[in-house]
């Protein structure tokens, strides 16, 4: 096995034809990831995300090879996957306002070249979900990118059916989550293509960590959101008066704790299943 990437979160390593995506517990805000672990963590995302690939699969191929056949000292944090050629774009869905999608449109009256009605807010439900893909870089923030950049990127007919699966997979994504209790307000999908050249699902899926999750029961727009993701660091990170660049401070223990607890409760209720790390 030989390492061959180091993510934020992930390392990488290469095994015949095979990738295996370590997930660490470590936390990134900002594109920038803090000096504390959030315990499980790693655990927990990949198993929501194998857990997820078995719900979407009538969808979209995904690159899962096997989420067992991984060395003893990466169990339950790894996955065994088809090593891809990866787009150069995240696609994201969203169907709520929320981050940088609402800033955009507050700024411009659209998303990603999307209109959208006026008078929405923050929390807003979308009347249609919309995709709003960014463009992927390994260093620095992804900027915005509109359909027709995608389209320029990949060529149309490819842009039109990563838009197509995008939203399909967050529609799916989102009702399968609500009969929980949960919104799924928004999500970013990556998808490669295989050496066949079918296009691909890949990387972490419907996670607390590329997804907003918002409680049901409390969702009331006008104001933020409570949330079962990272959005609960974030906003600590930003109260702490970081500047959001390197270093980035030490999270306190108990924003560790009651950021983990997040992530295990995300995990529990979008499968129905205890979390047994
Ligand atoms: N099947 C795959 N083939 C090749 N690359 C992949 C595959 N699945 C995920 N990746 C890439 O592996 C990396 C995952 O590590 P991560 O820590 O999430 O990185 P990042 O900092 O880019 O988010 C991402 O760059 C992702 O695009
Ligand atoms: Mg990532």
């Amino acid at each position: 096995m030989q390492h061959v990437y180091s993510g934020k979160v992930r390392e990488i390593y290469a095994d015949g034809d095979d990738l295996l995506l370590v997930a660490s517990d470590r936390v990134s805000v900002y594109d920038i990831v803090l000096p504390t672990p959030i315990p499980d963590k790693g655990k927990l995302l990949t198993q929501l995300s194998v857990w997820w690939f078995g719900q979407l699969a009538d969808i979209v191929p995904n690159h899962l090879v096997s989420a067992t056949d991984v060395p003893a000292e990466f169990e339950g944090r790894a996955v065994r996957c088809r090593r891809l050629e990866m787009v150069p774009f995240e696609c994201i869905a969203r169907g709520y306002l929320a981050g940088s999608g609402l800033k955009e449109y507050q700024a411009t009256g659209a998303i990603s070249g999307v209109v959208l009605p006026r008078g929405l807010v923050e929390g807003s439900r979308l009347p249609e979900p919309v995709f709003t893909p960014t463009t992927k870089v390994s260093e620095g923030h992804d900027a915005p990118a509109t359909f027709e950049d995608v389209a320029a990127g990949v060529g149309l007919s490819t842009a039109t059916r990563l838009r197509d699966l995008t939203l399909e997979v967050y529609r799916r994504g989102a009702s399968r989550a609500a009969e929980n209790g949960i919104i799924v307000a928004d999500t970013k999908l990556e998808f490669g293509v295989s050496p066949d050249g079918e296009l691909t699902l890949a990387d972490e899926v419907l996670t607390s960590d590329s997804s907003r999750f918002w409680p049901a029961a409390e969702w009331e727009p006008g104001r933020p959101q409570h949330a079962y993701d990272k959005q609960f660091v974030r906003d600590w990170a930003t109260g702490s008066g970081w500047d959001r660049n390197p270093p980035a401070p030490p999270i306190p223990a108990e924003v560790v704790e009651a950021t983990r607890a997040r992530y295990v409760a995300a995990y529990e209720k979008i499968t129905g299943l205890p979390w047994r790390g």
